[in-house]
């Protein structure tokens, strides 16, 4: 072994370091994901003994501009970035395979660079011919973006210390590689420090760095966790591949808040932002059908409603089945727990399956009404109005408690021409009285069963 080097073991699934091979990740709990990995111990030691020393200062000495941010030029990724791309910072940019990754950052290569910022485009995955296909698709491109493929990190550095990009686009980080590092392209510790030496080029030029990074199939970013600490910004790319809409949701933010979503529609030529989500996501709903109920989520700033499905029918087994397809799974056993207990609904000898149309997916304790709503519809076999919506987070003793942001949800409700909402009674005075729609606070789940059948 040489002088200075040591082995060390590395997840490759979370970055977990170990001195030793183990066949269970003490960190995320996979098996067999140890691999030995050369790694310099000098690294770490000579990139502090070239930087200066600095010193202290105080709060009020610190000068503060305000980081100038780029427009995109896709109002949607704005806001998820909270307001434009910042100068010098590192976004990184997760997602599975296909979701639309490269097309996303190609499309912002076009607008970036018609705004005659200089792109440079580094791809390790597809040929400069592949590209151009793509970009064939997109639209016409000026000469302010420049191509290149490659995956040596050395190589690029030299690249771009000559160009003197003002962005840097690399697709993807797993296969990039630092030849000083002896492990394969793509394992923990060439990530890591190509990641780093991005991290180096991006705060030291000022230049912005967007990274693409691939997901396992838990969907963190593949290999290292660690990567999601050093960058500013992480983005996830989310949607069902089959589904024409993509998510893009803020993880991490350094400039801006992080529950922000935007939302893009994958068309023949590119990614399109889809203005009005909601419109979007009722697309398609069945009319008059036991079961389906509208509930207003809070993406961010930004209001979305939801259809939400459920099927309950009479087991055949001794242990009901329940699953669940966009929302949690333990917050349906629950729901339907705390309907056999308060509603004396016999949910016990029930299989149930609750889905969020559109294959979205979303966490937010208010949609639970709405779940509660659709099994009691399915369960009884009565569809409710259509022009009904609800929102509330239901207890365990069945109340039904206040939501924050009740104003906006009824006002994207009205907006999209529902004349009845349910909300949290305690939500009622918040509100007020608002035209064109009926508002029914209700205090627990059965006053808004009641309501409703
Ligand atoms: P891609 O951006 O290559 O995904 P990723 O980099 O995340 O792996 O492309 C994703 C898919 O999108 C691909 O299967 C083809 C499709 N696509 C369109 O439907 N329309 C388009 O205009 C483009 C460029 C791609
Ligand atoms: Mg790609």
């Amino acid at each position: 072994m040489a002088k200075g080097k040591t082995n060390i073991f590395f997840c490759q699934n979370c970055g977990y370091e170990s001195s030793k091979w183990m066949g269970q990740c003490p960190g995320c709990r996979e098996w067999n994901t140890f691999v030995e990995e050369l790694v310099d111990k000098k690294t770490a030691a000579k990139s502090h003994s070239n930087q200066k020393v600095a010193e202290p200062k105080t709060l009020s000495c610190i000068d503060m501009q305000e980081k100038a941010r780029m427009k995109s030029g896709m109002p949607e990724l704005d806001r998820v970035l909270g307001g434009g791309i910042v100068d010098g910072s590192m976004i990184l940019v997760g997602g599975d395979p296909g979701i639309g990754k490269s097309t996303l950052l190609l499309q912002v290569c076009k607008n970036l660079s018609a705004q005659d910022v200089d792109v440079l485009y580094i791809s390790g995955e597809e040929s400069l011919q592949q590209i151009k296909l793509r970009a064939e698709r997109i639209g016409s491109f000026n000469d302010h973006l420049r191509l290149l493929c490659e995956t040596n990190l050395a190589d690029i550095r030299t690249v771009i210390d000559k160009q003197k990009p003002k962005v840097v686009i690399i697709d993807s980080i797993q296969t990039m590689y630092d030849e000083e590092i002896s492990s394969a392209p793509g394992s923990v510790s060439q990530v890591r420090e190509s990641t780093a030496m991005l991290m180096q080029i991006a705060k030291g030029m000022n230049i912005t760095v967007f990274i693409v990074g691939h997901v396992t199939k838990e969907g963190v970013v593949a290999g290292p966790r660690v990567l999601e600490h050093m960058v500013d910004t992480v983005l996830y790319f989310e949607g069902d591949r089959y589904a024409s809409y993509r998510i893009l949701r803020g993880v991490k933010n350094r400039f801006g808040s992080t529950n922000e979503i935007g939302v893009f529609e994958m068309r023949g030529d590119g990614l399109q932002e889809v203005a009005n989500p909601s419109e979007y996501m009722l697309n398609g709903k069945p009319e008059n059908a036991s079961g389906s109920v509208v509930a207003c989520s809070m993406e961010g700033s930004r209001p979305i409603l939801i259809e939400i499905q459920a099927l309950v029918c009479h087991t055949n087994f001794g242990i009901p089945r329940r699953t669940a397809a966009g929302c949690d799974a333990n917050r349906v056993n629950l729901l339907m727990a705390v309907l056999e207990k308060r509603l004396n609904l016999k949910m016990s000898e029930c299989d149930a399956y609750v889905n969020i149309a559109g294959g979205i997916r979303m966490n937010e304790p208010a949609i639970d009404l709405g779940i509660v709503l659709a099994i009691v519809s399915s369960f009884k076999n009565r569809p409710l109005d259509e022009d009904t919506i609800c929102f509330g987070e239901v207890g365990l003793s069945g109340e039904v408690r206040a939501v924050s942001m009740p104003m906006q949800r009824v006002a994207e409700a009205k907006k999209l021409g529902f004349t009845t909402c349910i909300l949290p009674k305690v939500c009622m005075e918040a509100v007020g009285k608002v035209d064109g729609i009926q508002l029914i606070g209700v205090a627990n789940v059965r006053e808004a069963m009641d309501h409703v059948m």
